[in-house]
């Protein structure tokens, strides 16, 4: 039997069939999942996710707007989809970020104005706490909330600013995430993947980015850059009953390049 049949969940951060999370849903598609998926609100964002999906075999998805900002917006189309679903959510993709791409230049990180900093944090940290908080009354079942990170959070990356720190406040998010839910009778569990530099949208927004690609391959032990598919295929474990005992984490899916002090 696939490993995800019968378990259903929601996709949030496919812009493209480049995004992480398009590639996912790609491998939780491989391994029977369901999904659900939502867009920006506007008309061309919820084409081009459709399209995005539709590449991907499935047919007339269920696709919502979303501005993951808005909390009323999350508690309501987190129960649509549960709806959507015969009542329950078996896990939750978490992978959407945003910071003004002004302060992602190398050498900008003192200028960053208040409401840049905050709006970082709130569209790519706290969003993860009110996602959680939307799923948690339909995941009766215990359920898997997985988010994206990056390296940035821990150590020093040239350009990545404000994201870093954005990046920081989403680990440990997820960590206190892990302590209240797994406690709380339904075996929720919270987990993140630190994904090497993958060439998306938002990547290209962060200076030096392509430099960040030459260093990984340059030096990571499997002398290479990642592909939008090994970050999905460890999802589909997170997300999976095969990592039941793993909560509060965060996983590196990045050549190993963590690991080089220098
Ligand atoms: N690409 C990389 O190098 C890399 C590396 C590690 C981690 N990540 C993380 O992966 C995740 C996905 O990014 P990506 O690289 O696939 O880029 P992407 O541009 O394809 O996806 C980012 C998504 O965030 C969504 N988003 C932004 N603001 C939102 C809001 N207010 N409400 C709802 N959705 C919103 C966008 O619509 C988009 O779908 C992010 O958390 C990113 O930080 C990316």
């Amino acid at each position: 039997m696939p490993l995800m049949s019968g378990k259903k969940g929601l996709v949030i951060g496919i812009a493209n069939d480049r995004s992480y999370a398009w590639h996912i849903a790609n491998s939780l598609k491989t391994h029977g999942a369901e999904m659900m998926f939502t867009n920006l609100p506007g008309e061309k964002m919820e084409r081009r996710v459709r399209s995005a999906v539709e590449e991907l075999g499935i047919a007339d998805p269920w696709i919502q707007p979303l501005d993951a900002t808005d909390d009323d917006a999350v508690a309501r189309v987190f129960a649509q989809a549960a709806e959507h679903a015969g009542g329950r959510l078996d896990f939750v993709v978490h992978s959407i970020a945003f910071a003004d791409k002004t302060w992602l230049e190398v050498g900008r990180f003192l200028e960053t104005p208040k409401a840049a900093y905050l709006q970082a944090m709130e569209v790519s940290a706290y969003t993860l706490l009110s996602m959680a908080r939307a799923a948690r009354p339909f995941m009766t079942d215990g359920g898997s909330i997985l988010a994206m990170t990056y390296y940035g959070a821990e150590k020093v990356i040239p350009g990545y600013n404000v994201m870093g720190v954005a990046k920081a406040a989403l680990e440990c998010t997820c960590r206190y995430l892990a302590a209240e839910l797994g406690r709380a009778g339904q075996g929720i569990r919270v987990n993140t993947i630190s994904g090497g530099p993958l060439k998306t949208l938002s990547a290209m927004g962060v200076g030096g980015f392509s430099t960040m690609l030459d260093h990984v391959a340059a030096k990571s032990p499997l002398g290479r850059n990642i592909e939008g598919g090994e970050v999905g295929d460890t999802a589909v474990w997170l997300l999976s009953d095969l990592s039941t005992g793993v909560t509060g984490q965060t996983i590196y899916v990045d050549a190993g390049y963590c690991t080089i002090g220098m």
